[in-house]
């Protein structure tokens, strides 16, 4: 019923003036509240407050914002997951989670040391998570000292408010340098996270059609593709009220939702505009990619060590560093997290990702980052919560 209304709807004439009617006093406008997070804190705020405020840019998994900080320690930031905000069906082991733990510790780094202060990271002081579960126990305890001037300032720090995802189809016409991919890898700095990339043609082919097939089985199992449209906001009351999660501020979309036609409850109908939409949007970002670039951390090794969590944070902080040097270079980088997703579905793919870039199996290394780069204009940002939002009073 809802989705026939859609399609007569999409087809025009008989709903127009009905939806006209509802829209009326909509304004086509992104919210401003949603974006104010980008304006960055002004200079005379709480050094603490200062840095979150920074860190809360970083990139995370869905844009679920997934973090939580402790203020109540003088002098410290004790980072904890929001639990409220995890994705189990994609991300099972909640990888992802504690990757983008490790975005949001680099950028908190990075704002620390360009107020002269040299951090200290403590990683799971009181134990690390096991595979497939988080906890209350802190992910990261920081503190820092004044740095020995002159303070070494990181020109990273000058991209954190510049910096987005860019979730467009790139140029085509528009090859990345083979010397692009250096330049990218010279922002990494921590040994223990291995960097790959590719712009060669022939292995471009087989990693963009890994990338659609794995985005499909995402797209076509139920629970996978459900978990992205509950969190897909609509329009700019849903995108300011919610200020996290994928947004959506197109005209037709925004029309479906109007009349109640934007389904919640079912996976789009094979078929359906909403299904072909969804469909031709991850097609066309793995078919432009213009390169892939990768970063995983050798697994035995930290199994063993009882240390996988930590990398994964290592992880996340070297991504950080490489979409931020990215930024700088007027690259764009695009995290396509399928293939490398822990759901029993996606195993084949997930053991083809591992064998096609790293030539082993996911026991002896784990892709943790894997991105399509290339070019396209400036896209807008997106929402953040509000600062105080992520400070723990209990
Ligand atoms: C661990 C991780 C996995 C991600 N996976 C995907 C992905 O599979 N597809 C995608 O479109 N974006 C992915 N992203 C990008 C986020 O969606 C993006 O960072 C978030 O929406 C916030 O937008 P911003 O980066 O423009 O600030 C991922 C980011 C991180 C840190």
């Amino acid at each position: 019923m809802q989705r026939r209304s859609f399609i007569r709807l999409a087809g025009g004439g008989v709903i127009a003036a009905a939806t006209a009617a509802t829209l009326a006093g909509c304004s086509d406008a992104y919210p401003t509240q949603a974006l104010e997070a980008w304006r960055g804190p002004g200079p005379q705020a709480d050094l603490r407050r200062w840095a979150v405020a920074h860190a809360i840019l970083a990139p995370n998994s869905h844009n679920r914002q997934p973090w939580l900080v402790d203020l109540r320690e003088p002098d410290a930031i004790t980072l904890h997951v929001d639990r409220e905000r995890l994705l189990p069906m994609t991300d099972p082991c909640f990888r992802q989670i504690i990757v983008s733990q490790g975005t949001f510790i680099e950028s908190l780094v990075l704002a620390l040391r360009e107020r002269g202060q040299e951090a200290r990271v403590q990683l799971f002081a009181q134990g690390e998570f096991k595979p497939h579960a988080v906890d209350d126990r802190p992910v990261a305890r920081v503190t820092w000292t004044a740095a020995e001037a002159p303070a070494t300032k990181d020109p990273l720090f000058g991209q954190l408010l510049r910096r987005h995802t860019a979730k467009v189809d790139y140029d085509t016409s528009r090859a990345v340098p083979p010397q692009t991919l250096q330049a990218l890898q010279t922002a990494l700095t921590d040994p223990g996270v291995r960097f790959g990339a590719t712009v060669e043609t022939a292995r471009l082919e087989t990693l963009r059609t890994l990338c659609w097939e794995s985005a499909r089985v995402e797209l076509l199992t139920p629970r996978t593709v459900m978990e992205s449209v509950q969190l897909t906001r609509v329009g700019p009351d849903e995108i300011g009220r919610h200020r996290d999660g994928i947004s959506v501020n197109s005209w037709l979309p925004r029309l479906a939702n109007a009349v109640g036609a934007f389904d919640r409850t079912n996976p789009p109908a094979e078929g359906s505009t909403a299904y072909k939409q969804m469909m031709g949007r991850f097609e066309g970002h793995s078919r432009t990619a213009m390169g892939f670039v990768w970063l995983s951390t050798p697994t035995a090794q930290h199994t063993a060590a009882g240390t996988m969590r930590s990398a994964e944070v290592q992880a996340g902080r070297a991504y950080m560093r490489l979409q931020l040097r990215a930024t700088a270079l007027g690259l764009q980088v695009h995290p396509m997290s399928q293939a490398p997703q822990e759901f029993p579905e996606m195993k084949s793919w997930y053991d083809q990702l591992h064998q096609q870039l790293l030539g082993k199996p996911a026991t002896e290394e784990t892709v943790q980052m894997f991105c399509r780069i290339g070019y396209c204009t400036e896209q807008q940002h997106t929402p953040r919560r509000p600062v105080e939002g992520f400070v723990r009073t209990a």
